[in-house]
């Protein structure tokens, strides 16, 4: 089985781990967890899943929690109950988890669960968990990525402990949501005796936890986007422009779909600079110039954006090992295009 703890090792060390941290589940009578690789007999891990798994509340039933929900109960976790504005999302994460309780009172979710999950939009985290008593045995996560967790003060002020939990994925609602985000990263933030357990229900995921610097969150978040819902703005450039010569969105994504593809096995082949192409990579300096010219007549932002983006480009190209000569003079025909 090797050193990487699979998802019934990870739970079974995630149970042990809480058992002796604070309380945070009953289970006082264990001692000592044992060293990866955890090897659970199945009695044991039985033991472990009957009485010491943690079960898991939602409050919010968007996108997030309900991938959330529906992987963590195909693993084996026990979704207790479930609370959101709506009755109707509400029931519909019920049904992606059974035995899931649909709540019209989000204090029954907390009281109901060991780790509550507040998956409502970023602006209503702090007043939802603020409305929200908790004991020193629960603890509660929000899965913003840009978001601090102090939203989450008022739990902790109770004795609750308090994290984040933040998938990098992009979650689209759909069913498949659940498949997809195998092998995403999460980024956990949280005190060590919460992370451990937050680590097991990541791996459960079948994805890979993620730590980055406290106070660090606006920022990474922020950045992570050109990952995500930029490159859906850069591709709606690309159907803008077209747009201009009679070619629907439908046709452009299905011809360009093979190069984004290509683009992106190519950066993982040979990293980004090396799998850069285009007139920078070649140093096509004239027909950067009429490009920009060009988009200048289309009005609006064109230009701009394909000279912020140019010069993008041309700092990748200066890390290749032989850049091309004319970098330089591309960096100038940038200037009159870029924001004062
Ligand atoms: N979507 C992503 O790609 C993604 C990725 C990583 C992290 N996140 C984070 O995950 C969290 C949830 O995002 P999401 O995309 O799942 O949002 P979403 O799809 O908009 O779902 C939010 C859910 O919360 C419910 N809700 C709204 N206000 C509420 C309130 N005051 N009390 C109780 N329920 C309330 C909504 O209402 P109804 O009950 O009316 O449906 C909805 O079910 C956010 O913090 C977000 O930053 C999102």
């Amino acid at each position: 089985m090797g050193d990487n703890p699979g998802p019934a090792n990870a739970r079974l060390k995630y149970c042990l781990d809480q058992a002796q941290n604070r309380g945070f589940m009953s289970a006082s009578r264990l001692t000592s967890a044992p060293s990866h690789p955890v090897q659970p007999s199945s009695a044991l891990l039985h033991a472990a899943d009957s009485v010491l798994m943690p079960s898991l509340g939602f409050i919010g039933a968007g996108r997030v929690a309900r991938c959330l929900a529906a992987a963590w109960s195909k693993a084996g976790y026990r979704v207790a109950g479930v609370a959101s504005r709506s009755p109707a999302s509400a029931a519909q994460l019920a049904a992606l988890a059974p035995h899931c309780e649909v709540y019209p009172d989000p204090q029954q979710v907390v009281d109901a669960a060991d780790l509550i999950f507040i998956t409502v939009p970023d602006d209503a985290i702090e007043a939802t968990a603020g409305a929200l008593r908790f004991s020193a045995k629960k603890a509660v996560v929000h899965c913003s990525g840009a978001s601090e967790v102090s939203l989450l003060d008022s739990a902790r002020r109770q004795g609750a402990l308090i994290g984040g939990f933040h998938p990098l994925f992009l979650f689209s609602g759909a069913a498949a949501d659940v498949e997809r985000l195998r092998g995403a990263s999460v980024t956990l933030e949280a005190p060590d005796t919460l992370k451990q357990g937050l680590s097991a229900l990541v791996h459960a995921l079948g994805c890979t936890p993620l730590e980055i610097p406290p106070g660090a969150r606006m920022l990474y978040h922020a950045s992570a986007n050109y990952a995500a819902s930029f490159i859906l703005c850069s591709l709606r450039e690309t159907v803008d422009v077209w747009a201009g010569f009679g070619v629907g969105e439908a046709e452009v994504l299905n011809a360009v779909w093979p190069m984004l593809e290509g683009t992106l096995k190519a950066a993982r082949e040979r990293g980004l600079s090396g799998a850069l192409a285009g007139p920078v990579s070649r140093g096509d300096a004239a027909v950067v110039g009429k490009q920009l010219e060009q988009l200048k007549q289309l009005g609006g932002d064109h230009a701009t954006l394909y000279a912020l983006m140019t010069r993008r480009a041309v700092r990748l190209a200066r890390e290749r090992s032989n850049p091309p000569p004319a970098l330089d003079a591309i960096d100038a025909l940038l200037v009159p295009f870029l924001p004062a």
